[in-house]
Parts: structure tokens; sequence; C-alpha cells
């Protein structure tokens, strides 16, 4: 059946959500506060690099199941379910900041005339659903009825669209199973498992899932670092270790450790969870720990390869996105590493194929470019940050003529060393003998 679905919050998990339930039937109208945001949306012109979701958009709107507006009061009543996907930074101490959360509540409280299911996307800490039943219920002017249904969102930046039509899972926490059965009727077109479960644990599920993962890649590189010591692949101890299906070959690629808008953030958020219920998570303190360590071992990497200093060196960086696919530059390595190089005497000259327009003011002293060649000419080394396909399509005879010296410090294992000692390079990688 389809529904009639207001999304609040145009960032990526909602822009994602509104335009896929719109795909599947549903009539959609998502809100943002920020007008000149709703105007371009409205001409289907979206704010970020996402593969297919500008097509997607578009043809939410030609077919009229797609709609934006400024305006939460009308979406909010001309609509049966709502979606909160509005966004959960950090605070400087790690803890999420609710602000949007709690102003979205106390929003939807003031224009709700009748029943409504709400639906919590945005990644919030456990005990949210409560906090927000509290929010409502304070603000509205006289008792209506509502259910809080807790669905975390598990797509990845890059490939947003394909994880909505191929969920591996769908949770649906909720108090009440009319409800619950509601929203998985809502998705049920896109195919996916459904776990029921209680809002709290609903809500700690995508907590635990981000730890667990960002706990994966700080693994990796901690071995990576094993087996530069010892003479042993890293990618071939990723592949033995990962044929056991209990572990799994996902999420072992060792190299610069992870960034973007959600690890960080939110394995932080977890700590100060269990700090707020005085336990302290001791492996995700180290998780964290390493993540920001595989930063600085990089740079000393780079250092090494060229002998130790930096001072005055040319050097080309591969790939600013904290990821490929994404312009997103939120906590992406790259940045940090660049500063690092920056602070030790070296001139950058950093390369990437889309995330250039945004990084021009965080990076006021780097020279930006979207022509690969460009970066590399007359650099003293070549830096891989971002596994980009136009990094690993790079013509390497022509890299070669085009570099100062033929050294490529390469942070994402993309290229493999003996190809690379063919055709002459001094090729430095991650867990993995020179
Ligand atoms: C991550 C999760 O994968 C999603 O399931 C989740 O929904 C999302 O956070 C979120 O909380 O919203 P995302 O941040 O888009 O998604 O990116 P990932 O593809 O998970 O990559 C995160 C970082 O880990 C990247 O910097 C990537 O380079 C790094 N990574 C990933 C590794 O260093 N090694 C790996 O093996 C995998």
């Amino acid at each position: 059946m389809a529904e009639k679905v207001a999304v609040i919050g145009t960032g990526y998990v909602g822009l994602v959500s509104g335009a896929c339930l719109a795909a599947i039937g549903h009539k959609v109208i998502c809100v943002d506060k920020d007008d000149a945001k709703v105007a371009r949306l409205k001409h289907g012109d979206i704010p970020i690099y996402e593969p297919g979701l500008s097509d997607m958009v578009r043809s939410g709107l030609e077919q009229e199941r797609l709609a934006f507006t400024s305006d939460i009061g009308s979406a909010v009543s001309s609509s049966d379910i709502v979606f909160v996907a509005v966004g959960t930074p950090p605070l400087d101490n790690g803890d999420v900041d609710m602000t949007q959360v709690r102003t979205v509540f106390e929003q939807i409280a003031e224009h709700m005339a009748g029943y409504k299911c709400i639906v919590i996307k945005s990644t919030v800490p456990v005990g949210t659903h409560a906090s927000a039943a509290a929010w409502l219920k304070e603000k509205m002017a006289e008792p209506i009825e509502f259910d809080i249904v807790s669905v975390p969102e598990f797509l990845r930046e890059g490939s947003a669209i394909h994880d909505t039509f191929h969920m591996d899972r769908l949770v649906i926490g909720s108090a009440s199973r009319a409800a619950a059965e509601r929203i998985a009727e809502l998705h049920k077109p896109f195919g996916a498992p459904v776990l029921h479960t209680d809002n709290s644990s609903a809500e700690l599920i995508k907590y635990a899932s981000n730890a667990f993962l960002a706990a994966k890649i700080s693994f990796i590189n901690e071995m990576a670092h094993v087996c530069e010591k010892v003479g042993a692949d890293i990618q071939l101890v990723a592949k033995g270790m990962g044929m056991d299906r209990r572990i799994g070959p996902h999420f072992l690629n060792a190299g610069i450790g992870y960034g973007g808008s959600c690890f960080p953030k939110d394995t932080r958020a977890q700590l100060r969870i269990a700090e707020a219920v005085d336990y302290d998570f001791k492996i995700l303190r180290s998780v964290i720990e390493v993540n920001q360590l595989q930063r600085q071992r990089f740079v000393e990497k780079v250092a090494s390869a060229l002998n130790g200093s930096l001072e005055g060196k040319k050097l080309a960086v591969m790939g600013l996105a904290f990821k490929p696919n994404t312009d997103d530059l939120r906590d992406a390595p790259a940045l940090d590493i660049i500063e690092m190089l920056q602070s030790r005497g070296a001139a950058v000259r950093a390369y990437d194929p889309v995330a250039v327009g945004h990084a021009r003011p965080l990076l006021p002293e780097t020279i930006l470019t979207t022509d690969p060649y460009e970066a590399i000419t007359g650099a003293d080394a070549m830096i891989i940050t971002t596994e980009w396909d136009t990094v690993r399509a790079l013509e390497l005879t022509r890299v070669k003529q085009l570099l100062a010296s033929p050294i490529i410090i390469d942070g994402r294992n993309v290229f493999a060393p003996s190809d690379m000692a063919t055709l002459g390079f001094r090729y430095v990688s991650v867990g993995r003998e020179e």
C-alpha cells in the first residue's frame, strides 16, 4: 500500500531514504529548513555527489511522488508517517549534539493534528526514543497518539542506493507491534530481511555495527604493522582470515585508517555512551587510538621513503575524499595527512576527481587539481590516499616519466608490489614488503 511519508532532513540519509521510498511507490515530501537547498532540490539539483541519486530524485519529481518543502507544518499534517533524518553531529567532548533532533520533535508536536507514526532514522544514542516521546508530549497542545519506531540506517556513502535496494537487514525497533508491521510493510519492496526489536536494542545495533566495523579496520591495520616487521603480506593474511565464514572477507583492507562522517563520530559517541553508564569500553578506546596513530604512521612512512626529511619536498597526494565515489571530506584521512606533510616542510599538490571544490577552503596552502597527471608532474613522490578508479587506472609509465623521482607511497594498497618493481618504482605500501 502506498503511504504518505514526510522525511525531515535532506542530508545523506534523508535524501536517499526519501528518493528510494518514492521510487517504490510512496508519496514522499522531504523537508529541509534551508530554503536555498530546497529550491535547488525542487529542480532535481542535488547537493551531494552520490552515484544514481540525481536521476532517482528527478524521476521522483517528474512522477510527482517526491516533493520538497521548507514548511515542516504542512509536510507533517499531510503525512501519516514522519521520518526524522536530521544530523547528530559530535560535540567537542564526543557527545552527540541532539539539538536538531529535539527541535524537529518539538516542531512535529506543534503541527500534528492526529496520530503519527514517527520513525527515527538519525543515528541517536540509546534512550533517544524515550526522550523523543517526552519532547513530543511536552509540546503538544492536547494529547494525541503516536508511535516512535527506531529504524537505524546502514547505507554507505557512495553506494547508498545500491545499499537501500540490497539491505542486509531492516532493523525495526518499536514498542507497538502494529507500528512495526506498518513500517515493515512500507519497506517491503526492498525485500530486506526484517529484525523486530525493542527501541533501545535498535538504537544500539547501529552503534554496535559501526564500532565493530571500525574495530575490524583497526585490527587489520595493526596486523599490517606486524606483517611489515616479519616480512608477511597483509593482503594474503586478510584473505586467509576472511575465508573463515565466522570472520568474513569484508572490511579487512589495511590502509590509512577509517574516516568519514560516521565511524569517527559514532565510535567516540559509543565510548561516551558507555562512560555515561560507568563502563570503560576498552576495545573501542584502542580502536579509536589505533585509527588516529595510523595517519601519523603513514606520514612517517612517507618521510622514511624520502630519506627521513620532508623539508622542501614536492609531494603529489592522490585522493582527498575519505573513500572513493563520494565528495565527502568529513574527517577524511587525506586532510590530516596533508596538514602533517606540510607542517614538516613539504609542498603538496593534491588530486581528487570530485572533492576539489569542497577542499579549497580547507586546504589554503595546497594546490588542488582534478588532473592526476598535473598533480604528479615534477613531484618527489606520489602518495595514494583514496583508491579512486582513476588512480587505479593511471598510466604508470607516464607517471614514472612525470615524477622527479619514481617513488610511490601507497596508503590503500592499490598496486601489486611485483608490478611496481618491474616498472622500476620504489613502492612502499601498507603491510606488504617493499
Ligand atoms: C559507514 C558504514 O559502513 C555504514 O554501514 C553506515 O550506515 C554509515 O557508516 C553510517 O553510519 O551512516 P561510510 O562512512 O559511508 O559507511 O563508509 P565505509 O564504506 O564504511 O568506509 C568508512 C571508512 O573506512 C573509509 O574511510 C574507508 O576507506 C575505511 N575502510 C573501510 C578501510 O580503511 N578499510 C576497509 O576494509 C573498509
